[in-house]
């Protein structure tokens, strides 16, 4: 049987870094509260690139790595929750983008939750063997919707902008992606939400509701924390017992970069021990939405933590509420 397995991961962050001590200058916070709160030291903000930008730079360094070209990609997934434009999705300008018109191209707006979203669709079209090769790219750009006065210093100061490219390939050997699981649940949907635009106002798009606020996210951020302190860890069980995989066997578990607070919650609910089996790179990046996992993968293989035959988890949880978990055998 064909399996789906993580061949290469490339990232990219815009150069620009924002530290908490600009933030400082900005909005009435501080370094301390940031920290404290979340663990984020600092995020990388774009001057000018769109997502789809940021986006065909992680491509292409997971393309180089990989020792492919562009022309040899069978299908790209695309994850954002936010889109150079409304229509068309982030997709199809991927396809311009890096030179291969005609190639399918879907999109993922899943929030948090996008990657793992990703590796299921995936996974089951290179299991059926439609595909050999999918490149699945995550690229957000959070910062230009932010306000980034003392209005919105619950959200500005935890999103940061950076995209990643994972390339899935088919194997017969038994490794790859395990078991990919999913949930969702709107009854949360106003408690993380960018209002406007929006079907529910005609016009679509007016002064009044920008004036409002309603083109910046808003969060609910004690309600947020609550369910991903419960979802994460129930999650990550549930995507264990799917591939009959025991807590001990895992090497490491890459939860989507959301808070410390979280992280370190979740290791302690699942008795894992934080830093050494729940991996951590939110100081660096802050919250990059569906490109916080394979940015952490990323870094995390560089440092020597991910090893061919090692079980990993992924989670994630997020807008929506949407929230999953994957076991992959590396
Ligand atoms: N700097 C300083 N003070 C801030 C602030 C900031 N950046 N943001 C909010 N505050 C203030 C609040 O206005 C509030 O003031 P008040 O008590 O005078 O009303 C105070 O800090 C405490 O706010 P509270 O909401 O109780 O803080 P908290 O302990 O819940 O922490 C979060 C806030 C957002 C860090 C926390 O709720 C959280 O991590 N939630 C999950 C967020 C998340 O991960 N979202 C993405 C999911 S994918």
């Amino acid at each position: 049987m064909a399996r789906a397995y993580i061949d290469t991961i490339g990232m990219y962050v815009p150069p620009g870094v924002v530290t908490n001590q600009d933030l400082e200058k900005l909005m009435d916070t501080s370094n301390e509260w940031i920290l404290e709160r979340s663990g984020i030291q600092e995020r990388h903000h774009v001057d000018g690139e769109s997502t789809t930008e940021i986006g065909l730079k992680a491509a292409e360094a997971a393309l180089a790595k990989a020792g492919m070209t562009a022309d040899d990609v069978e299908y790209i997934i695309f994850s954002t929750i936010a889109n150079d434009y409304l229509v068309p999705g982030g997709g199809a300008i991927m396809t311009k983008h890096l030179g291969i018109p005609g190639t399918p191209a879907l999109d993922i707006r899943m929030a948090c939750s996008g990657y793992l979203y990703g590796l299921q669709v995936a996974k089951a079209l290179i299991e059926s063997e439609a595909y050999n090769n999918i490149l699945l790219i995550t690229a957000e750009v959070q910062s230009v919707a932010l306000d980034m006065t003392t209005a919105g210093r619950d959200t500005a100061v935890l999103f940061g902008d950076g995209a990643a490219a994972t390339i899935l390939k088919s194997t017969d050997e038994d490794r790859g992606v395990l078991t990919v699981v999913t949930h969702s649940d709107g009854r949360y949907a106003e408690d993380l939400m960018l209002r406007s635009p929006s079907t529910h106002d005609k016009p679509f798009l007016s002064y009044e509701n920008v004036d409002k606020g309603h083109g910046r996210p808003v969060m609910n951020g004690r309600n947020v924390f609550k369910h991903a302190i419960t979802k994460f860890p129930a999650v990550i069980m549930e995507a264990l017992e799917a591939a009959n995989i025991e807590k001990k066997d895992v090497k490491l578990v890459v939860p989507h970069q959301a808070n410390l607070r979280i992280t370190e919650a979740v290791a302690q609910r699942l008795e894992l021990e934080p830093y050494k089996v729940v991996y951590s790179n939110i100081h660096k990046y802050g919250n990059t939405t569906s490109a916080s996992i394979p940015i952490a993968l990323y870094e995390a293989m560089a440092e020597g933590k991910v090893n061919r035959g090692d079980i990993v988890v992924v989670a994630a949880f997020g807008a929506g509420f949407t929230w999953g978990a994957s076991v992959i055998r590396w």
